[in-house]
This record gives structure tokens, sequence and C-alpha cells, in this order.
């Protein structure tokens, strides 16, 4: 290339530049590393600033966005933008295509292409010689306006089209959207800022659709999918819907992966059925399926009614989103004593299931929403995360709308409720004088990955607490079976089987035991950590926090909480009461330098293992007693480099830290686990 002329320099730069950019936004595949893409697109700055002359509208430098608009002006679709016609259930599908084979005439099996409904904004793009010549939002179908600017700003849209045989004007039809991960960081990034956040993606990628300034759009994280051709002059293409899109794409057109073509509605209900259940995994939001028929000749056939086609159908999912009122607001009370406003609402039927009952998590939310009794919100279910208030609708705000206000009280035991300075969480003073911090804590104690008492579920909990039968943890191995079987709903069998559950949890693992205590943040890993690390419950108990801080996981703020759980005289007392009624796990051998033959060395993992992640090595290596740290230093003992291994490889050289590669680690933990279990 040095020797080429400047400006060819500069045309085979530009083509290489797109080709990148197809493989990372339309294809999802890039050849290269982001900083190789960096070095490309600065030489090509250079060279347009060197020559400004050269600078085409389809150069990759020119998405960066242009002089704000005072307004956008309008644009007529030649062929309008129609809608789709919904199905709600799989009779309307069935009918559907019964109504296909009546206008047909024919009871021929039909093929379709199932494509998912993409929730964001179609566009129509019209490129003349494979030139991006207009962009345009679908406006009522007929007019829509002229958005070109903006639409150039994203990075899977096309200024120019790859490969040949395109016609001489081509409009392309898709959907602009936000993938839920920029969405989210969209909306992280307002809110670092106090700026108003968008309510979901759709509406961040119409407002950034609808912006006259494209440098803000080009700030935006917006991706283009197509799915279909519009115009087509001076040209053809395929004859079916499904190859229309693959020649789409070979032009540089991103389709959807989800794609795929089915023969007869039945396999588009069951199509349907698989979207569905992947729905809340896919990396942006879709509302439904679509279904075409893929034939084009049949399209042909079938045409138009009103506003909609014949051939196609959008099968959409239960809505996500749905209006309704907030009755009221209950503050509950956690295992921890943290306070969290609850809303009562008027039932609503949401992504397929009943709600009447929303988090709104604390009361720095309540105040972002700006939420009051009374009011119409918007609440949304998505997937299995419990429902969520999104927005207020402020115009059916009522004369009557109440503030809604912490309590100064806990509402179970009346102490007082306290809020850090700068945390968002309130909580109740009381501890375990709470009763409802006692039931959360027995529940936790009791759950599966805890001391898992089979048989013990909320309900029974809070009934045995209720009736005062037990305080703690310990009271439940002081229950009698003649007191569970006089309860509501206990029969004799169910209370001997829960009396077995209790016998059997005694025997447990430390790990789980230390989980199970519910000490606050304290997670399953935590536990792990905290019991491979003592060995034992009486050496946790009597460790203060420069030792805690030694275990993997623990920082200050889980050292301060572990502390001051075993300092608690209340505790001290539960946990003898445990111990009493005979909760034991298996000793674990004598941790002397021959089960430990790492101890004093410190390793750092990097680059990927292929055989184990870097968790298992890691845990492995602390077992046999060595340290894991995070970066290389002079105290290293050994570095142990996986493929890909970058900066930290580099340093362990300069510093001459040994280095071994997984086959060489993995040889030798075997032998040092052999050697220690000897
Ligand atoms: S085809 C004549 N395919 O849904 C066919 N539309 O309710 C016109 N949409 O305005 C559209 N994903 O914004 C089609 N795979 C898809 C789609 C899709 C989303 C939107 C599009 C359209 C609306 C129709």
């Amino acid at each position: 290339m040095i020797d080429d002329a400047p400006e060819q320099q500069l045309e085979l730069l530009k083509q290489e530049i797109n080709q990148h950019n197809y493989r990372y936004y339309v294809l999802d595949d890039p050849t290269v590393p982001d900083a190789e893409y960096d070095r490309l697109m600065q030489r090509l700055k250079t060279l347009e600033l060197a020559h400004p002359e050269w600078v085409t509208a389809d150069s990759p430098t020119q998405r960066v966005g242009a002089t704000p608009l005072s307004a956008f002006a309008e644009v007529a679709h030649e062929i309008p933008m129609l809608s789709l016609d919904n199905a709600f259930s799989e009779q309307d599908m069935l009918d559907f295509e019964r109504r296909i084979k009546e206008r047909l005439g024919s009871d021929a099996a039909i093929d379709y292409a199932c494509e998912p409904k993409l929730d964001g904004i179609a566009v129509s793009l019209l490129y003349r010689q494979g030139l991006l010549e207009r962009g345009a939002t679908r406006g009522d179908g007929r007019r829509g306006e002229d958005i070109t600017q903006n639409l150039r700003t994203i990075p899977s849209v096309p200024l120019k089209l790859m490969g040949s045989g395109w016609p001489e004007l081509l409009e392309v039809r898709g959907e602009v959207y936000m993938p839920k991960q920029g969405f989210g960081e969209l909306n992280r990034r307002a809110a670092a800022v106090d700026e108003k956040q968008f309510v979901n993606p759709r509406n961040a990628a119409a407002g950034s659709l609808r912006q006259l300034d494209s440098k803000i759009t080009a700030n935006r994280p917006l991706e283009l999918c197509c799915y279909s051709a519009g115009l087509v002059k001076g040209g053809q293409l395929p004859d079916n819907h499904i190859a229309v899109l693959k020649k789409l794409n070979a032009w540089g057109f991103r389709i959807n992966e989800q794609m795929a073509s089915v023969s007869g509605v039945q396999a588009c209900i069951q199509y349907y059925g698989g979207l569905q259940d992947k729905r809340d995994t896919l990396p942006y939001e879709i509302d439904g399926v679509v279904f075409k028929v893929n034939e084009l000749a049949l399209q042909r056939r079938l045409g138009f009614v009103s506003r909609a086609p014949r051939w196609a159908i959008a099968y959409k999912f239960p809505a996500q989103e749905e209006l309704t009122q907030l009755l009221d607001v209950e503050f509950q009370v956690g295992r921890t004593g943290a306070v969290t406003p609850v809303a009562r609402l008027e039932p609503v039927f949401v992504g397929g299931v009943t709600v009447s009952n929303a988090t709104l998590h604390n009361m720095d939310e309540v105040e972002r929403l700006g939420v009051c009794i009374g009011d119409t919100v918007i609440i949304r279910r998505a997937g299995d995360v419990i429902p969520q208030v999104v927005s207020v609708v402020l115009e059916r705000r009522p004369q009557n709308a109440a503030k809604i206000k912490l309590p100064l009280n806990c509402p179970v035991c009346d102490s007082e409720i306290t809020r850090d300075e700068g945390e968002a969480v309130a909580r109740c003073s009381g501890g375990l004088y709470c009763a409802a911090q006692r039931k959360e804590a027995i529940k936790h104690f009791a759950s599966r990955k805890a001391m898992d008492i089979e048989g013990l579920g909320d309900k029974l909990v809070e009934l045995l607490v209720d009736k005062q039968l037990i305080k703690t943890a310990a009271d439940l191995y002081k229950l009698q079976w003649q007191q569970i079987s006089g309860l509501e709903r206990m029969g004799e069998k169910s209370a001997r089987n829960l009396m077995q559950a209790l016998e059997k949890s005694k025997s447990t693992q430390l790990s789980h035991f230390i989980y199970a205590l519910g000490i606050r943040e304290v997670g399953e890993a935590t536990a792990l950590n905290l019991a491979n690390y003592f060995g034992s419950l009486e050496a946790l108990a009597a460790a203060e926090e420069p030792e805690l801080l030694e275990v993997d996981d623990v920082g200050p703020i889980v050292a301060k909480h572990l502390a001051t759980f075993f300092h608690q005289p209340h505790n001290k007392e539960v946990l003898d009461g445990l111990i009493k009624a005979g909760i034991s796990w298996p000793e674990p051998k004598v941790r002397d330098s021959k089960s430990m033959p790492l101890q004093g060395m410190t390793f750092v993992l990097t680059g990927t293992l292929e055989s184990m992640t870097r968790e298992e090595a890691k845990s492995r290596l602390q077992l046999l007693g060595a340290k894991v740290s995070g970066s290389v230093s002079v105290k290293t003992t050994m570095l142990v480099a996986g493929t890909k291994a970058g900066s930290k490889l580099t340093k362990a050289e300069k510093l001459g830290v040994d280095v071994m590669d997984e086959e060489r680690l993995l040889r030798q933990l075997n032998e040092w686990e052999a050697a220690a279990a000897n």
C-alpha cells in the first residue's frame, strides 16, 4: 500500500475499514482487535485532513453527525410502508393460514419466514447506485420524515453497499433498535448526571432518531436490522423473502440471526413457543414473531387489505408492560432489617400473570419515579423478573394523590427506622428483637443452599414464630412433633416428616452452616472461602478483622459484618444452642505443611485456561495453601499463563518470575494433591 498513490491508498483504506465495520456490526464476528481498527481510522482521518477534497459522503469518517437541522423535511414513500395484522392466540394463527389457503384456493403446504418482531422504529433507506441517498421514518406509512443525517451515524447502516449486483435504486426497510445493554448503559450515564432516564429501549431508540442534532444520535448505541426490500428499480432481487434477506446481508445489512423458514402453521406456532422461551436471553427487546409467506409470487397473489398485507402476521407475546393504579404502599422488613416499600396495585394481567404487588426498592427509587399513592403507573414484568414500577402517568394523577413517606418506626416491632448517610436502604434497628427479621433469618437458615430443611417452608416459619413456638433457629431443634402436628394444616405425617428433616439437616458442611447464619453480605461463595480458610467455627468466630481480610472475597465491609456478628452475645447464644442440638460437619483434615505444600507461595493466574476455569484453578491452589493474587510483583512465586496471556506475562518475564503453562499446572496440581491426601 505504501507504494500506491495517496488517492488509491485512501480508497483501499476505506474499503478495509468498511469490511471491518461489516464484520463487527453486521456479522458480529470481528477479525481484528479494536486497537487495529482505531489505527486504520486514525490513518484515514489523517489522510482526509491533508486532502479535504477527497472526503466523500460514504467515507467511514462521515458518521459522526452533521450540522444540526431546524426541522426534518417530509418524505413520501413511493411504496407505502404498511403495518401488520396481529395474532394473539393459536386460533388467530390457524385463522390466518385458513384465510391464505382459501384465497389461494389450494391446500398445498405453505412455507413461512419467521422473524422476531423487534421493538424499535421502522425506517426506510434508499440506495442509488449503491450509495445511501436518503433515510426516513415510517411516519403514517405514506409520508415520513427525512432522518438521513441521523441514520448515517448508525454503524450497521451501510453508507455504501458491498459486493455487486445491486439494483440501481434499492430501498431497504428495517427496524432501528437499541440493544438492552446499550440501553442500560445510556440510562446509567443519564442517572449519573441527574438527567431523565428513558422508560424502555424502544423509547430510547425513538428519542435518539428524533434528534435534530445528529451528533447526539451518533452517541447513542443504535442498531439496524433489516427485514425487507421496498422499492427496486434497475435490477432484480431473488424470488423468495429469505433469499432476499440473505442477499441484503451480503450487501452489508444486518439481518436477524433467529430468522428461520418453516412449513405450515403448526411449525410457526412451535417457533413462537421456542422464541418466547429465549426472549429474555436475547440481547434486544422483541414483542412477538412476524410470520411471512416466503414465496414473493404468493405474496403478490395474496395482496393487501386496508393497510396490512394478507401474507404476513405479527403473533404478539403477552404484553410486558401495562397500566394500573397504585392503591397503597406497604413497608416490608427483610432479614437484615432493610425496609422495602412495596407497591400494592389494582391487579393487572402483565407478562402472562396477574400482578398485584411490585417492589419499589427503596426511597431513592420512590423519589426518582416521583410516584404517589393513587397514581396510574406503568408496570413491567419481563420473564421471571419481579414486577417493577417503570413510570408514572402524570396526566392521570388524581387530586387526592398522597405522598409516600418512610415510616419513623418499624411496622412490625415499632423499633426506630434508621437510614445511614449516603445509603439508599432504610433499616429497622430492632435486630432479632424484630419478629420480621427473625422470620426472615429462620427462612434463610432453613433454605436449600443453607441447612436444607425439607418441608419447612416460609408459611410454616411464619406460623411457628407467630405462635411463639420458636424465636431463633436453635429453637427449631427443640420442637416436639406434638407441637407441630397441632398446627393448622399440619397432620401427624407432615409433622413426623419435618422432625426427620430437622434431624437430617444436623449433619451438614461447615460452609453451609456459615452461609445459613445469614451474616450480612456473606453469600455462598464467601461462606465457602471462610470455611476453607479457617477450617473450624471456633477459628472463624475468634478471628479479628485483619485476619478476616486475608480471606478471598472478604473486604473491609464483610470483615466488619463478620466480626460484629460473632461478638454479639445473642448470636453466641444461638450458635451454642445449634451446636448443642447436635449440628455437626466433617472435621477438616489437619492443615499441616504436608497437606498444604504450597504454603507461603503466591501464584498469579493469567490468560485463558482450557481445561478448567480460573476460579477452579484458584481454589485448588488455595486448598493446597497457596495465596492467589491478581497482580505480578517481586513477591510472586509463579505465574500460570494460559493462552492469550498479555501484560502480566511480560511483567513476570521482566521480573524473572517463574512461569508455567496450563499443562504443567495440571500435572503439578495432580501431584501436589496426591501428596497432600496421603
Ligand atoms: S415486516 C408489510 N418484519 O412491526 C410488512 N416488521 O406492526 C411490514 N417490525 O412497522 C413490516 N420487526 O416496525 C416486519 N421482522 C419484522 C419486524 C417488523 C419489527 C415492526 C415494524 C412495522 C411493525 C408492524
